[in-house]
C-alpha cells in the first residue's frame, strides 16, 4: 500500500486473495461472529498448540478478559514491565487491580527481569503479565518457576510474538494465558482484532463467557436453531471479533511464517551493518543471527549511543523519509501511572530515551533498507 513516507515505520501488502476473503464474507450476509471466526480460531489453535483459541475484538480485549477470567480485582496486584505499550497496564487498572512495574534486563535483551520480579512481587501479586518484546521470548522456564512457587498466574503479552518460538514451543503456550494483537502494524494485520489462547478448559470457558456479555448462547447459534434463548451468568462484555475480519486473519495467518522469515532477513541486516557500529548497538542480537529458532521479529530497535540526541536524529531522518517510532516511552512516565510507589527502575530509565525503532515489514525493499541504513551511519554512527 501506498505511505507518504519513502520508508514507513511499517506497510501492509493488500492484495486479490484479501480483498476476496474480505469480499466473500460481506457477501455471505452475515457479519457477526459466525463461521469464518471460528474457523480462525480452530486455525489459531492448531497453529500455536494450544487447546482454546478464542478471537476478540483487540489484543487489549484478550488482556482484560484473561485478567478478569483468572481472578483478577481490587485487592491484587498485577506485575508488568514498565518499558511496554500501556494496554497491559490499563487493563489491569480497570479490572480493580493496581499495576506494579518491573525492571527489564539490560541493553542486550528489553523484557523483563525475572531477577527483578524476587523485588517487586508481594503476597497480594495474582498475576505477572510478560511481553515478548519485539517478538524475541522472554525467559519463560525462570518466569514458571518464579510464578508456580510463588502460586502466582502467568499472561503472555504475545501481541509482538505470532510465531516466536523458545525451545520449539510456541509464545503464547506458556502461561495460563496468551494475547495476541492483530493491529495494522503487528505481524498478523487484521484491521482490529485479537486472540486468546490457553490450554485450561474452565478458564476458556470463562474467557468465551466474559468475551460475548456473559451469555451462554451466541446469535449465531441462535441463528442456526441451536439455542432459543440465553441465560447471564456473569456481566461480561461485547469483545467479540467479526467474520470479515476473521477471514482476513485466516489469510494473514497463513502468510505469518513467511512474513516473520522476511523480516528475520530484513532485521539481519541491521544487525549487520548498524550493531557495533559509532556506538550503536541492536538490543537482542545474540537472537537475530542466521540458525536461530523462529522469531516474530516485530521490531528492528536501535540502542542510540549515550547522549545522542534521539529526537534530534528522527526529526532528519523524517526529513529524509524515514519514519521511525519509539518503543516505548515507560509506562510508569506517563501521567496516569506517575505514581511514586515502589517504582525503582533504573534500567528502564537508562535505556529508554536511546531507543528508537526504525521501519520494519516483511516486503521491504533492499533499496529501503539500505536508505534507512545509510541515513543512521551517516547522522548517528559517526
Ligand atoms: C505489547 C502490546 N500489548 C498490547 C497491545 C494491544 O493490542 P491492540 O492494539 O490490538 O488492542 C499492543 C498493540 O498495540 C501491544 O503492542
Amino acid at each position: 500500500m501506498s505511505a507518504p513516507h519513502r520508508v514507513p515505520l511499517s506497510d501492509l501488502h493488500v492484495d486479490e486473495e484479501l480483498l476476496q476473503a474480505a469480499g466473500e464474507a460481506i457477501a455471505s450476509g452475515w457479519w457477526s461472529m459466525g463461521p469464518r471466526v471460528e474457523s480462525f480460531e480452530l486455525a489459531f489453535a492448531e497453529y500455536v498448540g494450544s487447546a482454546h483459541a478464542l478471537a476478540v475484538a483487540n489484543g487489549t480485549a484478550a488482556l482484560h478478559v484473561a485478567l478478569l477470567g483468572l481472578g483478577c480485582g481490587p485487592g491484587d496486584e498485577v506485575v508488568l514491565p514498565s518499558l511496554n505499550f500501556v494496554a497491559a497496564a490499563n487493563v489491569v487498572h480497570h479490572t480493580g487491580a493496581l499495576p506494579v512495574f518491573c525492571d527489564v534486563v539490560g541493553e542486550e535483551d528489553l523484557n523483563l527481569d525475572v531477577h527483578d520480579l524476587e523485588r517487586v512481587l508481594t503476597p497480594t501479586t495474582k498475576v505477572i503479565v510478560a511481553l515478548h518484546y519485539g517478538g524475541y521470548p522472554c525467559d519463560m522456564q525462570s518466569l514458571l518457576e518464579l510464578a508456580g512457587e510463588r502460586g502466582i498466574a502467568v499472561i503472555e503479552d504475545a501481541a509482538h510474538a505470532p510465531g516466536s518460538r523458545l525451545d520449539g514451543r510456541l509464545c503464547g503456550t506458556f502461561g495460563e494465558a496468551g494475547c495476541f494483537s492483530f493491529f495494522p502494524n503487528k505481524n498478523m494485520p487484521v484491521g482490529e482484532g485479537g486472540m486468546l489462547v490457553t490450554n485450561d478448559d474452565a478458564l476458556a470457558e470463562r474467557f468465551r463467557l466474559l468475551r460475548s456479555h456473559g451469555m451462554t448462547t451466541l446469535t449465531w447459534d441462535r441463528h442456526r436453531g441451536h439455542a432459543h434463548s440465553y441465560d447471564v451468568v456473569l456481566p461480561g462484555f461485547n469483545y467479540r471479533l467479526d467474520e470479515v475480519r476473521a477471514a482476513i486473519g485466516t489469510v494473514q495467518l497463513g502468510r505469518l511464517e513467511a512474513e516473520n522469515e522476511a523480516r528475520g532477513q530484513a532485521v539481519r541486516r541491521y544487525l549487520r551493518e548498524l550493531h557495533g557500529r559509532g556506538g550503536l548497538t541492536i538490543p537482542f542480537a545474540e537472537r537475530i543471527g542466521e540458525g536461530q529458532e523462529a522469531c516474530a521479529h516485530h521490531l528492528a530497535v536501535l540502542l542510540l549511543a549515550p547522549g545522542t540526541d534521539r529526537e534530534g536524529l528522527r526529526a532528519e531522518l523524517l526529513e529524509r523519509g524515514i519514519q521511525t517510532s519509539v518503543h516505548y516511552p515507560p509506562i510508569h512516565t506517563f501521567t496516569a501511572y506517575a505514581s511514586p510507589a515502589r517504582v525503582v527502575l533504573p534500567k528502564t530509565e537508562a535505556l529508554a530515551t536511546r531507543l528508537v525503532t526504525l521501519p520494519l515489514f516483511g516486503h521491504m525493499s533492499e533499496d529501503q533498507l539500505g536508505h534507512v541504513i545509510e541515513s543512521v551511519l551517516s547522522l548517528a554512527g559517526r
